[in-house]
This record gives C-alpha cells, structure tokens and sequence, in this order.
C-alpha cells in the first residue's frame, strides 16, 4: 500500500469502535499517508486526543479555534487540503447530521468544506443500524457520492449480536489505498454523461416522458468527480442536485436539446457514457395552448426523435470511447449486442426490467456490461453507486487497453 503524499484526514465520532481508529491512523501513517485528526467532543470520551496526536504525528483538532490563543481552525483549509476525508467510526448521529447538513462541530463543518472524496465507516447498535431513519439517511449519503463502508456482523458492545461493528481497520486503509489509486491514475481526464429522462411536450402543460429518476446517471459523474475527472452532465429533468464540485451540469428538457448539448460537448472529451432515457418519440406538432378535454378521441402523431448515441458513434475519434445502456425487456442480450453495433459503441450497459431492484428509480442496479471485442460481464444486484464503479473501471481499462 504506497500512500506517499496523500493527505488524509481522520474524522472520529463517539463509538466504542473509536478505539480501533488508533490502528487506522497508524497504519495510514505507516505506509506514507499525511493525517490530521479530527474528533467530535463526544469521541473524545472514547479515546484520548494524546493518542490520535502521537500516531498522526500532528495535533489533534475538535474545537473550531483555540480556546486559550483564539487561533481559527480553519475547516475550510482543511477540506481543501486533503485527499480523502475518512470518518471512523461514524455514529447514527453524525451520519444523520452529515445528511441533513447541520453543522454544529468541527468534523461536520470540514465534511460540508470537504471537496474530495469521503468515506464513512459506520458503527453502532444492530438496531440504530436497522433503523429506517438510518438507513435512509445512509442512502442520502451515499447517492451524495459518500463511500460507506459496509460494518460486519459479530458482538456488539451492547452484548447483541448483529451488524453494526465497524470494519477493521485493515480493511478501511486498504478501501481508502483503492480510492486514491484510482484517483491518481484516471485515463480519463474529462467525461460528458447524459442522464435522467427526457419530456416530450404535447401542449404547454402535458408531456410524454419515462420513469428514470436520474439515480444511475448522477452515480456515474459522482464517481468519475471522484477520481478526479471533469464531468459535464447533461440532465435532463431531475429531483437531483449534483454535489461534487468537478461536475458542470447542464439541464436539458427535450431529446432535441440533450442532442444539441452532448454534440456540444463531445468533442472535448475523452469518453461519454449515454446513461439517460431518451424518448424515441416527440410530437410531430405539439400544441400551443393547452388541449381541452373533449368526447373524442385524440391522436396524436409521432415522430422518431435523433439518436443521441449513434450521432456520437459516428463522430467518434480513436482516442474517444462510447459508453450507451440498453434498458430491455426481452431479448435482452440479443438487443444489446445490435445497439451496440449499430450505434458504434465500445461498451453497452445492459439492464433489464425483469430483474427486481434493477432500472428505473431503484438505488439498486443488476448489470451485465457487453464490449465491443465480443467480451461479456455479469454482474449481481448493488448499490448504483457500486454499480457506476465497475462501468468506470471497465471504461477505464477499455481506454488503456487501446490506446497503450
Ligand atoms: O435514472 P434511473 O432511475 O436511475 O434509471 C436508470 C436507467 C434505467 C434510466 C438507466 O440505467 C438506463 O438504462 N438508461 C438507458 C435507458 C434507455 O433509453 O435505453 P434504450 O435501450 O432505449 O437506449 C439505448 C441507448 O441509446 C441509451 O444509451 C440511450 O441513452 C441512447 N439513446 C436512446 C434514444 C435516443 N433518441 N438517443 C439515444 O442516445
């Protein structure tokens, strides 16, 4: 694990697990990791800060300035400063802080300042962990692009027995060692992904659309920010907010606008991946005021809309990949393969909506990535977040193989 030069801060919470921590930090240390600790008034019942001062080798911040020579603890530096940000252990509570955005100590104010990547390694009871209050303030974190790392199951300090023990810390430095390699090493310098649905208007208050939420497409640029590449998104209608601050969004109604924006931006990237669900029809002529409600019945005449993916197909230089998805229903595999072709892709994404927990508006996506040589990979149910992982590491790896 060669973490020379990298700068990592410690965010520790008030868990028993805290005591673990200490090994964290030592380890970071070891193998060549700068660290500063930050611990939250409650953690430092848990553990001392003398220990987490001598293991990082740098004085341990809680307060946001020293009491006895007024000096501010800048926790807007601090973000900026490191690498990686990892809060072990993170309680219920401050993950429920860190969701709502409240920012009443040091470590929540640095979280908020943070701009790279954040991961959190919760640890409490089996049933705080359990609880949907958790659980959906976990899910907000993690569509945030916050990395949270899974606790195992065993004996809890409460004497249960149950998920909630926070991961060794073996096994957090190794997860943060992946991070920051990835980070360092992306072929991929700037990406343009396309996500969300498009609305088709039928008159100035109706629209034919589709159920994507925008959940897969936004994972996908959360994840390529995190490695440290510059992402223009181009969204169509969404609930969501980008968070990473290497993403440039570009909100986009209609399947005509979302072509016009991505063959904008195509040019000047090294890769795109079409994640949005764009309709392959509009009204021929939508209405200009607001069609009445009449006994008859109405017909209303459709015409193909531009496919955004093969416009870029065939635009496509040696040095660009194309990433598309393939939403089916049956057929899956068979339909895939012919988009991938006739759209010149070097990678489709196939996700199907027969398999539960997969597609439309889920957190969850079940994936087999099909490439272009002939190669096919399959993939179980996880996280999109997870899911949008594997796409980039495949598109990574797709872009050094040819080119190299
Ligand atoms: O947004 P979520 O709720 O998280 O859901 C994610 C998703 C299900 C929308 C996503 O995983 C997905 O499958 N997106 C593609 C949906 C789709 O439109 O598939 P398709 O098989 O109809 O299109 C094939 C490819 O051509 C896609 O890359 C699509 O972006 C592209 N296309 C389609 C039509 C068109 N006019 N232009 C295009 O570029």
């Amino acid at each position: 694990m060669d973490l020379n030069g990298q700068h990592i801060i410690i965010g520790v919470t008030g868990g028993i697990a805290a005591y673990k921590t200490a090994t964290l930090v030592r380890t970071l240390v070891k193998n060549g990791a700068e660290v500063r600790v930050l611990m939250t008034p409650a953690a430092k019942h848990l553990i001392t800060p003398l220990t987490m001062a001598t293991l990082s080798k740098h004085p341990v911040l809680t307060e946001f300035y020293n009491p006895e020579n007024g000096e501010w603890n800048s926790h807007v530096r601090l973000g900026l400063w490191a690498d990686l940000f990892i809060i072990a252990p993170a309680t219920a509570n401050t993950l429920a802080k860190m969701a709502a955005g409240i920012a009443d100590n040091l470590l929540l104010t640095a979280y908020l300042s943070a701009r790279c990547p954040v991961m959190a390694a919760p640890a409490m009871d089996m049933d705080m962990w359990q609880h949907p209050a958790t659980q959906d303030n976990l899910q907000i974190l993690r569509q945030r692009g916050v990395h949270i790392i899974e606790p195992t199951a065993g004996e809890l300090a409460s004497g249960l027995d149950g998920k909630g023990r926070m991961e060794e810390p073996e096994c957090i430095a190794d997860a943060a060692a992946q991070l920051l390699v990835k980070k360092k090493s992306s072929p991929i310098k700037r990406a343009l992904v396309t996500a969300g649905p498009t609305y088709e208007a039928i008159d100035p208050v109706r629209y034919i659309g589709n159920h994507s939420s925008g959940k897969m497409g936004y994972a996908l640029a959360e994840a390529l920010a995190q490695r440290g590449v510059r992402v223009t998104l181009i969204s169509g209608p969404t609930a969501l907010t980008p968070v990473h601050a290497g993403i440039e969004r570009l909100c986009v109604t209609g399947a005509q606008e979302m072509y016009e924006a991505t063959l904008r931006c195509f040019p000047d990237t090294d890769a795109a991946i079409l994640c949005a669900a764009v309709a392959d029809y509009t009204p021929v002529a939508p209405a200009t005021k607001k069609i009445k409600h009449t006994p008859e019945t109405l017909l209303l005449e459709l015409k193909p809309t531009i496919d955004i993916a093969a416009a870029l197909g065939r635009q496509k230089r040696d040095n660009q990949r194309l990433v598309g998805f393939a939403l089916e229903t049956d057929n899956e595999t068979t339909n895939a393969q012919q988009k991938l072709q006739a759209k010149n892709l070097d990678l489709i994404v196939l996700n199907s909506l027969n398999d539960e927990g997969a597609g439309f508006g889920t957190d969850t996506n079940k994936i087999t990535i099909l490439d272009s040589r002939g190669g096919q990979y399959e993939y179980p149910l996880q996280s999109k977040q997870a899911v949008a992982e594997i796409i980039i590491d495949t598109l990574e790896k797709n872009l050094t193989h040819v080119t190299s």
